[in-house]
């Protein structure tokens, strides 16, 4: 098979262990080029530990992952190619604060390609039109909104034009309508700019109605994937008790302790 046509992440037999406590383990998963998957589950079940097998920070004990066609490499310059492929948006933003929103955007572009200062800032300016923020170009991320914030954070992500992008809770801590604005974004960018995209969230209600595939991880394995449409609909006793946020059940509410050792 081509590579282009190899679906955009592919999981085998995937084994992923942080020290010697196994976190996941039997993992088969495969998100097709263009679509967009919500990888749902509570917390500490193991979402964010998926994501670091995709992009490399994490070496499965057991099993493959391709990303983009290809085994995630192990060796340095192969790994950090492969990044320049993922576009990354994780939960605190991770904004520069002395750097202007424009400047934060232009950043990955200045670091990874030889792009002369014309063309960086036309494509900055591209991308903050892209999220709909022209005006803020000029703003420190202290001067943005929560909402605001998150949208130039997104523009740095795509700023390398990345096939495959990754969200990692990108609702926590906004509120309903810029949860709206992000989400709606997250699909339009996916569609316009003919991406894949996963999303990691406990916003189960929110990303649903964007999300083409659902993938419930919970007790240390995926326990349900498919289309949100028949998510609401499985009898998985694991998958009701998540959707319906119960507290008793086949989930244990303290089953993954953050800091064991602490
Ligand atoms: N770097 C690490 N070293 C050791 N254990 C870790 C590390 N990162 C995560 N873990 C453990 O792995 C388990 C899964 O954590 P992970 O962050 O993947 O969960 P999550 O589903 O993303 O949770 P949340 O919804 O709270 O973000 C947790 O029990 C956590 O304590
Ligand atoms: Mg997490």
């Amino acid at each position: 098979m081509d590579a282009n046509d190899a679906p955009a992440v592919r999981l085998a037999g995937v084994r992923l262990d942080r020290g010697t406590r196994t976190i996941l383990s039997g993992l088969d998963l495969e998100v097709p080029r263009g679509s967009i998957t919500a990888v749902l589950g509570p917390s500490g079940s193991g979402k964010s530990t998926l994501l670091a097998a995709l992009t490399g920070e994490l070496v499965p004990a057991a099993g493959t992952v391709e990303v983009l066609g290809q085994p995630v490499p192990r060796q340095q310059r192969a790994l950090l190619a492969l990044r320049r492929s993922i576009g990354v948006l994780l939960q605190g933003n991770g904004l520069l604060t002395d750097l202007t929103a424009a400047e934060n955007i232009a950043l990955p572009l200045r670091t990874h390609t030889r792009l002369p200062r014309a063309v960086i800032d036309r494509l900055v300016e591209m991308k903050l039109h892209a999220v709909g923020l022209r005006a803020a170009a000029d703003a420190y991320p202290r001067e943005l909104s929560g909402g605001m914030a998150r949208r130039v954070a997104l523009a740095r992500a795509i700023a390398l034009d990345p096939p495959l992008m990754i969200y990692d809770e990108p609702l926590t801590g906004l509120d309903p309508i810029a949860s709206g604005v992000i989400i709606n974004l997250i699909s339009e960018l996916n569609d316009r700019l003919g991406l894949t995209s996963i999303i990691v969230t406990h916003h189960v209600h929110e990303t649903l109605p964007i999300a083409d595939r659902a993938v419930v991880i919970a007790n240390g394995r995926v326990v349900y994937s498919g289309t949100p449409g028949e998510l609401q609909a499985s009898g998985d006793l694991l998958v009701q008790q998540f959707l319906q946020g119960k507290p008793d059940g086949p989930i244990a509410f303290d089953s993954s302790p953050r800091a064991e050792a602490a």
